[in-house]
């Protein structure tokens, strides 16, 4: 036995104590992101049915679920608005009164330790629910970036920290940048949703957001899940436009995409852990199938081990809560 030559990595796996001292990746709550879903109306806090602990909620109501953050430890949002109105062009998305400004004000004003970071697309607003404008029965592409441009200044002026466009029309990092530039808000990063996919994953989501299309899919915008390098590309006009953060989505099926990206671009990297990777999750777990936080952590670790910086996940309050103990 003693001229037997192997490693013996097991050397480092005896105790937790060890096994903490050699762990190479690390969840924070600081990395954390939560996403909310604000409606019209009072007196609102409703279950999203397809998102187990998910609500939907009216501004009178949003300061419970901040102090719960803030709470929490957990430091920044991305706001999704639910508008009562929709039209062709997604006017609610810019109007200065709309549900989501309104959101970002109150926040703001109430709450002023949170990042908030504004979703900034038209498919909850429009009434075709697509991410942009139609013509001839097409997606619009420079149209629809003055709608978007428009959105993002107004989410500014309301008072966001960040400003997250998710559309996928080509060129919206640029004609974000020059709009919040000329409107004297040059200090606003912009967070792109560079790299997201066409996803299955996202259907939970279109029902917390009312954001189905009423016709057709997003495939003339959004990625195809078989391409790698067309991800490459997209982040790459990104960083050129002035991007600066770049957002992969969804998470696990693209944690190979989440890698190269990081190791490509020098800048913060974030994984969108998106509602159907959540509802999954809460489903198998309330059937007794899965320990829903080992598995919580196993998942958010592999996209941190992946390369993001940080994590959009509706799982941050719990997230939060597994880290205190
Ligand atoms: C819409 C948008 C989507 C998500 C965030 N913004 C869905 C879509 O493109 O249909 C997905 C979020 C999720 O599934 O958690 N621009
Ligand atoms: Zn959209």
């Amino acid at each position: 036995m003693n001229d037997l030559q192997f490693k013996r990595h097991r050397r480092l796996r005896r105790t937790e104590s060890m096994r903490s001292l050699v762990r190479e990746t690390h969840l924070r709550k600081e990395d954390l992101i939560y996403p909310i879903f604000v409606v019209e109306g009072e007196g609102i806090k409703s279950p999203v049915e397809s998102m187990p602990g998910v609500h939907h909620v009216s501004l009178d109501y949003l300061s419970e679920e901040m102090t719960e953050l803030e709470q929490l430890g957990v430091r920044s949002v991305i706001v999704f608005g639910v508008p009562k109105e929709k039209d062709a062009v997604g006017t609610q998305a810019f109007h200065s009164e709309g549900i989501v400004q309104q959101a970002i004000r109150h926040i703001n004003k109430h709450h002023s330790s949170l990042t908030v970071i504004a979703d900034t697309c038209l498919c909850q607003y429009t009434d075709h629910g697509h991410c942009g404008v139609i013509r001839d029965g097409d997606i619009a592409n420079d149209e629809s970036l003055e709608y978007i441009t428009k959105t993002a200044v107004s989410q500014a002026e309301a008072g966001a920290d960040v400003i997250a466009p998710s559309n996928m029309m080509d060129g919206f990092v640029a004609a974000i940048r020059r709009g919040l530039d000329e409107a004297g808000y040059s200090q606003i990063p912009v967070m792109s949703y560079a790299v997201k996919y066409a996803s299955a994953f996202y259907g939970p989501f279109r029902d917390a957001a009312h954001s189905t299309p009423q016709f057709g899919d997003r495939r003339a915008y959004q990625m195809d899940p078989a391409n790698r390098m067309e991800a490459i590309r997209e982040a790459e006009s990104d960083v050129e436009e002035g991007a600066d953060f770049l957002i992969v989505k969804p998470a696990l099926s693209y944690l190979d995409i989440m890698r190269e990206v990081k190791d490509r671009f020098k800048l913060p990297i974030v994984a969108y852990n998106v509602s159907g990777e959540y509802s999954m999750v809460k489903a198998a777990a309330q059937n007794g199938w899965v320990n829903e936080q080992e598995i919580v952590l196993e998942k958010l670790t592999s996209m941190k081990r992946a390369g993001a910086d940080l994590i959009i996940t509706y799982f941050a309050k719990d997230v939060a809560r597994y880290l205190e103990r």
